[in-house]
């Protein structure tokens, strides 16, 4: 299924780099502050999902519930204290075989977009040096539907110019594999099999390709 795509869509969070444990780190400072304790378990289900669906679910964790302004309020204090961590991200985060995968796929001239859920996306490029790899950059800034919806990877798509059975997603999280059998495109899960169930082939990291 590789050797004849001519798109290939990145997950940005769990793909390229590992921006979980940064997420933990400020959204459990959140809870410290709120008085309950939240878990690198229940964090988990924070991955692929949007921001304030993951405080959402956060806050539905610690049996807790606020208005639309206190929500926008502690979503803008986590993600400040995010920017902090990722602020300090370089090349050597990025994981293994990422740099080596993007430029092989550039030397047979596949588009290479980002189809990601966060804001903080290009931030994050531009930290590991790797923003001029990417043809197209679709982000948590352009969609408004968050994963499980389509939307991020179907736009990714139509601006690399491509049809959805020519191209290849590459996920680490279940709504985002969901999210790209839903665009009608074929999907690598990074990560376990019995996780991704949905995808098409589960390799542990790019590195295997
Ligand atoms: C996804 C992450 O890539 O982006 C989620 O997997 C995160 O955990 C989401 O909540 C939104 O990120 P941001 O940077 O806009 O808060
Ligand atoms: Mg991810």
């Amino acid at each position: 299924m590789l050797e004849h795509m001519k798109g290939a869509i990145f997950d940005l969070d769990g793909v390229i780099v590992d921006t979980a444990k940064y997420h933990f780190l400020a959204w459990r400072s959140l809870a410290e502050e709120l008085g309950f304790e939240f878990t690198e378990e229940h964090n988990e289900r924070l991955k692929g999902v949007s921001r304030m669906r993951s405080l959402d679910i956060l806050l539905e964790i610690g049996g807790r519930d606020f208005g639309e302004a206190e929500k926008l309020a502690m979503a803008e204090k986590k993600n400040r204290l995010y920017v902090e961590y990722i602020s300090r991200l370089d090349e050597t985060e990025l994981l293994p075989g990422v740099k080596e995968y993007l430029s092989s796929l550039r030397a047979r001239n596949v588009g290479i977009a980002l189809g990601s859920a966060s804001k903080n996306a290009v931030f994050i490029l531009d930290k590991l040096n790797i923003a001029g790899l990417f043809d197209v950059v679709v982000d948590g800034n352009k969609v408004s539907q968050a994963k499980p919806d389509p939307e991020v990877f179907e736009t990714a798509c139509r601006e690399l110019g491509l049809e959805p059975q020519d191209c290849v997603v590459f996920e680490d999280a279940e709504a985002g594999v969901a999210a790209g059998k839903a665009a009608g495109m074929r999907v690598v899960g990074i990560g376990k099999p019995e996780v991704l169930k949905e995808a098409d082939r589960v390799v542990t990291g790019l590195h295997e390709l």
